[in-house]
């Protein structure tokens, strides 16, 4: 199983050793446009593997498409991130391009490929990536809910003072700080629901600070946040290498389910050896089915800047 991260940035670092670290892949192959920059994370993750206990071979490339030939899985974060203060859709008009070039060159020598779109606006991202190869709609997944839906039960966890591990939740609708739809009503706490647990009002605070996790941390580290990104790419990464059909949610392209047409927003799907092998539809209350519409709104809203 080979597996091509694009972009040797923080996130691409951090999700390639993730993969590493979990030793499910054969071959990682790191790629990056700045010379020899991928190359030197590549040897300095391989000489981790002794240490942590790995076998699989990471590789690194300076933008030569060739070395990642026979993909099987591609994760494209290449592009900016962004700066405090800043929306992830303001990256639009440099990243477009970008993931673009990216996935064509991507395909020329993995025709078979399943994509997973990390670059931001990511929904918007994993749309273009749609509108530009054609492909399948099983094999371009965004990653955006598997990292929101994480920092919602951290959120959860620290409210409620339990440990993560107890916890169960999900984050639905755009990978945005307005657009998130965190489903306060289905989490629980190994399966009482969380509002046994807290107040409505807490409730809404945890939702809240879900929804800027990324603008939380952007402000800390003075540009976007890596580590909780590139392991949650490792999750989806692995649920389709190990074809263990794990359950995600993940921006997909909506072809009526939850009432949504020709957009890519994240909903519950399960993630197998063809990539999205089914899109959950579960009910959702009133209230959650219009935050679902006014996300999809925003999402459309910045598709519409493409220029496709
Ligand atoms: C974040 C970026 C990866 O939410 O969108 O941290």
């Amino acid at each position: 199983m080979k597996v091509t991260v694009v972009g040797a940035g923080a996130v691409g670092a951090s999700c390639a050793e993730y993969i590493a670290i979990k030793d499910f892949a054969s071959e990682v192959v790191i790629l990056d446009i700045k010379e020899g920059y991928a190359e030197g994370k590549a040897m300095d993750l391989m000489q981790t593997a002794s240490l942590m206990g790995f076998d699989t071979k990471i590789t690194g490339s300076t933008n030569d498409y060739a070395k990642t030939a026979d993909s099987h899985i591609a994760v494209i974060t290449s592009g900016i991130p962004r700066k405090p203060g800043m929306t992830r859709e303001e990256l639009i008009g440099i990243n477009a391009g970008i993931v673009k070039t990216v996935s064509s060159n991507l395909l020329q020598h993995s025709p078979n490929v399943i994509i997973i779109v990390v670059s931001n606006p990511m929904d918007t991202m994993t749309y273009l990536v749609h509108k530009t190869t054609g492909l399948p709609k099983n094999r371009i997944i965004g990653m955006g809910g598997a990292l929101d839906s994480a920092r919602f039960k951290y959120r959860l966890a620290e409210a409620m003072e339990a440990p993560i591990s107890d916890i169960d939740g999900m984050v639905i609708g755009g990978h945005s700080d307005t657009g998130m739809v965190p489903l306060t009503s289905h989490a629980t706490r190994n399966s009482i629901r969380v509002s046994e647990f807290l107040s409505e009002e807490r409730l809404q605070q945890v939702a809240e600070d879900t929804k800027v996790g990324g603008a939380t941390l952007t402000k800390l580290l003075g540009t976007s946040a890596w580590y909780a990104p590139g392991a949650a790419v490792s999750s989806m990464v692995q649920a389709i290498a190990c074809d263990q059909k794990k359950m995600f949610p993940c921006s997909s392209l909506l072809e009526g389910e939850y009432g949504l047409n020709d957009i890519c927003i994240g909903v519950p799907v399960i993630l197998g050896k063809d990539g999205i092998e089914k899109i959950v539809d579960i009910p959702l209350s009133d209230a959650e089915k219009a935050k679902m519409q006014e996300s999809a709104a925003g999402v459309t809203k910045t598709n519409g800047l493409l220029e496709l």
